[in-house]
């Protein structure tokens, strides 16, 4: 097989970098080696940026989210014992979110690689990049018992945190910068109506959130030890430790009922420096790994695949290699602006179990600030509603 770009893993970064490169004329094979239900049944985040969702209708895939998702202004945050408050990205930056599910994306991603009959090859397994210092690298892999060989003029990794595309950059070029967080998050999905804004709550108990995918589909996170079972948290558990990190007012309106889904994610930060290597590209969590506090992780596989697919089209239509060399450093501008947002907000909202009384008070202190500052709430919301994406020639 012969294609100009060989895409490593079917999920939202190389779905989406296949579509924007059809659109550009140019040519491309995913291999993802899970089934096509596999990777669809996967639930995780749901909260668009408004760069995002401007990109998604720009490519055609916006029609369901406009119809299903849930537009929302802002984020509140509750902390124990004190009024809560309100940052109003669109008050103050004229943006707004959309919760609409990652799930919901890939169906629609699914949708439109059926509709141009795109070649996306599903169980590819024992998938090697060979090569990637070349002008020819290619691609082995093995599908239905058979040894196939995928040759490209270039190599999209986007085969997640645990791919193989990163590990094909040498020790002595990768650099990688990583935290661990000492939490994780526990979450449910239930077919209750969600509150009309996310809530973030900070609470001697540990933080919650309550999210939402669409106005019928809540989702709802508890901070938990890491070594928590799921086997320990029946729902009626999880209800109950939830309202109890809410102030009353809030705690009153949710709305619970069973969960239809139930899972614990650990939290973790890391970037992969540079983002290219030879004719080897990587895109979204092949890349880098936010925790979940901010819903960056989407928003920066979009925003990468946005400047790769835009530095490939350029590529093939006019012959530069510009946008190509400038790729990884464009994309590592956005992606440490929301892993430090998303480290910064971790750090705002979680109990952390080596906390001094120092530490706290910070945080008290830190919050109070927020509450009461409208400076320091434009500046949130201008990092949590996400830079812009930058111009071809940079900012
Ligand atoms: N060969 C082929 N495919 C692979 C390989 C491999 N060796 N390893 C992993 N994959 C596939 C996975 O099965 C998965 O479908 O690559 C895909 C990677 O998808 P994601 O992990 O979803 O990563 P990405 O597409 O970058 O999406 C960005 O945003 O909300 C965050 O972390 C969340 O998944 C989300 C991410
Ligand atoms: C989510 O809905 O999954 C979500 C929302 C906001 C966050 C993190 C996750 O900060």
């Amino acid at each position: 097989m012969k294609t100009q770009v060989a895409i490593i893993g079917g999920g939202p970064a190389g779905l989406l970098l296949s579509h924007l490169l059809h659109q550009a004329g140019v040519d491309s094979v995913v291999l993802e080696h899970r089934s096509r239900a596999q990777v669809q049944s996967r639930i995780r985040a749901g909260v668009l940026e408004q760069g995002t969702v401007d990109l998604l209708r720009s490519c055609g895939l916006g029609d369901r989210m406009d119809r299903e998702g849930h537009p929302h202004d802002g984020m509140q945050v509750a902390w124990a014992g004190q009024e809560s408050f309100f940052i109003d990205v669109r008050k103050h930056l004229g943006k707004r979110f959309m919760a609409y599910g990652q799930t919901q994306i890939q169906e629609d991603l699914h949708a439109a690689c059926d509709a141009r009959s795109a070649r996306v090859i599903h169980e590819a397994l024992d998938v090697t990049l060979h090569g990637v210092e070349s002008a020819n690298p290619h691609v082995t892999f093995v599908h239905a018992g058979q040894e196939q060989r995928l040759d490209c003029q270039f190599i999209a990794g986007c085969d997640g945190f645990h791919g193989v595309s990163r590990k094909a950059i040498p020790a002595n070029v990768l650099r990688e910068f990583e935290k661990v967080y000492p939490f994780g998050w526990l979450g449910i999905l239930s077919e209750t109506p969600p509150l009309p804004d996310i809530v973030y709550a900070n609470h001697p108990r540990g933080f919650a959130l309550a999210s939402m995918r669409s106005p019928t589909l809540s989702r709802y996170y508890l901070q938990v030890p890491l070594d928590t079972r799921i086997e320990d948290w029946p729902d009626e558990r999880f209800w109950q430790e939830l309202k109890a990190r809410y102030p009353r007012e809030i705690a009153d309106r949710i709305v619970t009922g069973p969960s239809i889904e139930k899972s614990i994610a650990p939290l973790r930060s890391y970037v992969a420096e540079p983002m290219r290597h030879g004719q080897l590209f990587l895109a979204g969590d092949a890349a880098h790994i936010v925790p979940p506090t901010g819903a960056k992780g989407l928003n920066l596989a979009v925003s990468d695949v946005f400047y790769l697919s835009r530095a490939l089209a350029d590529f093939y239509g006019t012959g530069s290699p510009f946008l190509l060399d400038g790729y990884s450093d464009m994309a590592l501008r956005r992606v440490w602006a929301s892993v430090r947002t998303s480290w910064y907000l971790t750090n705002l909202l979680h109990r952390f179990p080596d906390s001094t009384a120092f530490d706290q008070r910070a945080q008290e202190h830190e919050l109070e600030y927020l509450r009461s500052s409208p400076s320091a709430q434009l500046a949130l919301a201008e990092q949590y509603a996400g830079l812009p994406f930058e111009a071809p020639g940079g900012a």
